[in-house]
């Protein structure tokens, strides 16, 4: 079929197949090109179809030749129906591993779930007997809890007060002021049993406790801090206690693979367009600024670039991890760097309908939506008929 993009909001209905595989084979091509990281061997990344986790995923097997295991929750494609992005992603990723000779298949299903978490630890057993790096890029609106059944949505909102500030909607350009009304303590609960670390210690110690993790193994989650601008929103609102939670997870996960002399670590990672923070309020002003600024300095980074340099210069250097004064690992310093944070703030106040198309890079942030599902990718001829109905070869 001929695949056009069908936008609702902050989510794309369609993803194009040929795109998708274009935008693996890109990232590929970068970690390729950035030479052996003496990294990991056997890695299971969970959230592995989109975003920081395929980044992940890719930096792994193509930087350390490492075997891989995805687990992700994606809708296949069917007879007239294309699939989502990750799916296509995984099948793309799949196949170019298979093709180098590289170990990868993947599990679709809700990784928060017990049985998820059994058919992953059967695999490993079966396959790799044990995995050296575990790598959690979830990123989800909701969680059904596996012992209690209760069903927790996320929300993204502040706490304490009502939050008002400009937001734009990327399509259009139109800047407008939102304002957000605070957050109950419900609502604070159930962000941090969605996005908190809870699920990350389970999957660790499921892991643990089959024997499915090497000695030294390595465990890492992401997490974001972010300008004073998106502070009462993202890192002082509800979103933000529950990567408060991740971040003090990572201790406690150290503490339990201290006699496999492991190490679980957080890492705070640049702000991006992903499927995940394109539905925050705010952040996609912000990160239309942000890439303005960052591409003219030539510091820019996309997924791809932040991982494979937290691989090669923060994971696996062959020395120490270098940790912030809160034990988390950075890659999100030249976002934070002084001139551009001063930069974006400056253009931050000046922002308006009028003003954006010349002080953002909307242009940017469109093209890097589009791309997510695989739209807009350079060398692909979208008025071409394609198969839409792609298998996943090393689907579970
Ligand atoms: P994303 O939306 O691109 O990826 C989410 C992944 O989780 C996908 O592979 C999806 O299939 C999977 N997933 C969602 N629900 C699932 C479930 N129930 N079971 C199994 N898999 C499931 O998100 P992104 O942006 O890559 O986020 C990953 C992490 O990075 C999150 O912790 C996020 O907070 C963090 N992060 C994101 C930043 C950004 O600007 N996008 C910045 C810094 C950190
Ligand atoms: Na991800």
């Amino acid at each position: 079929m001929i695949i056009t993009p069908r936008v609702r909001g902050f989510i794309c209905l369609t993803a194009h197949p040929e795109g998708c595989e274009q935008n693996v084979v890109n990232q590929i091509n970068y970690v390729k090109s950035k030479g052996t990281v003496e990294g990991p061997k056997k890695v299971l990344v969970l959230g592995a179809s989109t975003g920081f986790g395929l980044a992940s995923r890719i930096t792994s097997a193509f930087g350390a030749n490492a075997a891989t295991i995805g687990v992700y929750f994606e809708k296949p494609s069917a007879e007239g129906k294309p699939g989502s992005p990750g799916w296509y992603n995984t099948a793309a990723f799949e196949k170019h591993a298979h093709a180098a000779g590289l170990y990868a298949k993947s599990i679709n299903g809700d990784a928060f779930s017990d049985e998820i978490k059994q058919k992953t630890l059967d695999l490993i057993k079966a396959d790799l007997g044990q995995v050296d790096l575990v790598i959690y890029s979830l990123a989800s609106p909701r969680r059904v809890h596996p012992k209690t059944g209760v069903v927790h949505n996320s929300v993204l909102k502040p706490i304490g007060q009502t939050f008002s500030n400009k937001t734009v909607d990327f399509h259009t350009g139109n800047v407008t002021e939102v304002s957000i009304t605070p957050a109950s303590e419900e609502d604070i609960d159930n962000t941090v049993a969605v996005m908190g670390g809870e699920d990350w210690a389970m999957w660790i110690d499921a892991l643990k406790a089959a024997d499915l993790l090497a000695p030294g193994a390595t465990t890492v989650a992401y997490s974001y801090i972010g300008p004073a601008l998106t502070e009462a929103v993202y890192r002082k609102g509800t979103i933000g206690r529950a990567k408060d939670h991740l971040e003090a997870t990572a201790f406690s996960i150290t503490d339990t693979l201290k006699d496999l002399n492991g190490k679980a670590y957080v890492s705070v990672n640049k702000a991006l367009v992903t499927q995940a923070s394109s539905a925050i309020p705010v952040i996609p002003l912000y990160i239309s600024l942000l890439y303005k600024v960052m591409k003219a300095k030539g510091i820019h980074e996309g997924t791809i670039e932040q991982i494979q340099r937290l691989f090669q210069e923060r994971l696996y250097t062959g020395g120490e991890v270098a940790l912030d004064e809160n034990g988390r690992i950075r890659i999100d310093d030249l976002e934070m760097r002084e001139d551009v944070q001063a930069e974006v703030a400056a253009l931050w106040a000046q922002a308006t309908t009028e003003t954006l198309p010349e002080i953002g890079d909307l242009p940017g942030y469109k093209t890097d939506f589009f791309h997510l599902f695989g739209f807009e990718v350079e060398g692909i001829d979208y008025e071409k008929d394609v198969n839409e109905v792609v298998e996943v070869p090393g689907l579970v």
